[in-house]
């Protein structure tokens, strides 16, 4: 993708409706239907968009529910194949997993499946098919899970979600085909060309001077890292993958987001009245672009920002025992220009296949099913030493469970983050724990979702 090519730059200077936590749901029992339906992703003159999505919207509804509150929800199948719904990041019980064949058998077109569990953590968390989730995301099946605090918890004078997105779209403003393109699965993964912000590219964002907002981000790309900067601004990050930290400011003042992940950031609004500041997303050397405007009101609504603390409740999960855990090294091999790297970093990979580029351990699964990696006996704590020896960045996503990031390329990590994605760069190496106490076949895998598709992913069996 050139820059040229990137459709947002077209965007510029569109003021479209706000954004904002405008779709939330309120219920704790709701119908989900995914189906086919045509929306507004790119303005006029462009037509509206053919998409797969959750009750006509995309991204689908914004589901709240209290820390400790049971959720239900109806899936209904309104599309020509199987699905599932997978809630990304939930520490719930394995046969609420949504991955066909391993937790639930698949859900038919005009079939429905009734998912109910416990929301144990509060955070940012979303959901989407595990079924062809490939191409059932790219073309719009996901949306946002907010699990708010028991109790108030982070005072803002508002509570924002933003969900990136990238579609990659026809001079028609249609989804392009091939969802599956080896070309694509064995670099980067499917990038697009067209970004979106809650499914449209609104251009401005309202905001007043002197105003807090919890801004939820959530990267629901199939593919793409976005990094955003905040132009004027002194983001603080207060929780990651749904997880408080310790706040803090981003490295290098980038947001950075790999697909899958979210972070909880809180943002002053610290320019003038009237102001115009850009959010640029600059993940990609040369090839930033900028994602919207904060758009400052004429009237602030507070002269300086208010001294309101950071820090949220931890959530109740429990603390790895490094010393003493189960150990187990994991080595990432394949994808193109990944040669060099795998001979020196001493991997190995098997026949490479039109659904095989990836390599777990020198293996890629054959069917969509892997075999378990690592069985472990519940409660016993583990540490997953993991070795990237790939020319490329994978965020690598665990089910059922959330983990610390303990070290990067041996050093300790600042913050001891949990996650339940982590990003990781060529030919580095990261150490993770948890604390395997959710009994069940667990995903592991690459949230690139064609790296998925053709090969990166394994399975943790907890007993
Ligand atoms: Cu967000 Cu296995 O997925
Ligand atoms: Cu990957």
């Amino acid at each position: 993708m050139t820059r040229r090519a990137f459709l947002a730059s077209t965007g510029a200077g569109l003021a479209l409706a706000p954004l904002g936590g405008a779709r939330a749901a309120a219920a704790s029992e709701l119908r989900l239907r995914a189906a086919p339906a045509s929306v507004r992703l790119v303005p006029e003159p462009y037509g509206e968009t053919p998409v797969w999505c959750y009750d006509g919207s995309v991204p689908g509804p914004e589901i709240r529910v209290r820390q400790g509150d049971r959720l239900r929800v109806l899936l209904d199948n309104g599309l020509d194949e199987d699905t599932t719904v997978h809630w990304h990041g939930l520490r719930l019980p394995n046969a609420m997993d949504g991955v066909p064949e391993v937790t639930q058998p698949p859900v038919p077109p005009g079939g429905t499946f009734a998912y109910e569990f416990d929301a144990v953590d509060a955070g940012t968390f979303w959901y989407h098919p595990h079924s062809n989730s490939v191409e059932q995301v790219a073309r719009g099946l996901y949306g946002v899970l907010v699990v708010e605090e028991r109790e108030p918890a982070l005072r803002v004078d508002r509570d924002v979600t933003w969900v990136l997105d990238d579609w990659r779209m026809t001079e028609e403003a249609e989804l392009a085909g091939a969802f599956e393109a080896p070309h694509d699965m064995s670099h980067a993964g499917r990038l697009g060309n067209w970004a979106t912000v809650n499914g449209s590219s609104p251009g401005e964002f309202a905001v007043r001077a002197g105003e807090r907002i919890r801004l939820r981000l959530v990267n629901t790309a199939n593919a793409r890292v976005f990094g955003l900067q905040f132009e004027g601004h002194r983001p603080q990050v207060v929780a990651l993958d749904g997880h408080p930290v310790a706040p803090h400011a981003p490295e290098g003042g980038q947001v950075v987001l790999g697909p899958g992940m979210r972070a909880d950031i809180v943002l002053d609004m610290a320019a003038e009245p009237g102001a115009k500041t850009p959010v640029v997303d600059a993940f990609y050397r040369n090839r930033e672009y900028r994602l919207l405007d904060l758009a400052y009101a004429a009237e602030p609504l507070r002269r300086e920002p208010p001294g309101w603390p950071l820090a949220l409740p931890p959530n109740p999960l429990a603390e790895p025992e490094v010393e003493g855990a189960v150990r187990h090294e994991m080595m990432f091999t394949g994808g193109a220009m990944g040669g060099a790297i795998m001979a020196e970093m001493g991997g190995s990979m098997g026949p490479v296949g039109p659904r095989s580029f990836w390599f777990v351990d020198g293996e890629a699964p054959s069917g969509d099913i892997p075999e378990p990696m690592l069985t472990l006996r519940r409660g016993r704590s583990c540490v997953i030493a993991m070795t990237n020896a790939t020319a490329w960045p994978h965020p690598m996503h665990l089910h059922g469970h959330a983990f610390r990031i303990l070290t990067r390329n041996g050093r300790p990590t600042a913050h001891r983050e949990w996650r339940d994605t982590v990003l990781m760069d060529p030919r580095e190496r990261v150490e993770i724990a948890f604390v395997a106490d959710n009994p069940g076949d667990w995903l592991f895998h690459c949230h690139v979702l064609g790296h998925q598709a053709s090969g990166m992913k394994s399975m943790i069996r907890v007993l």
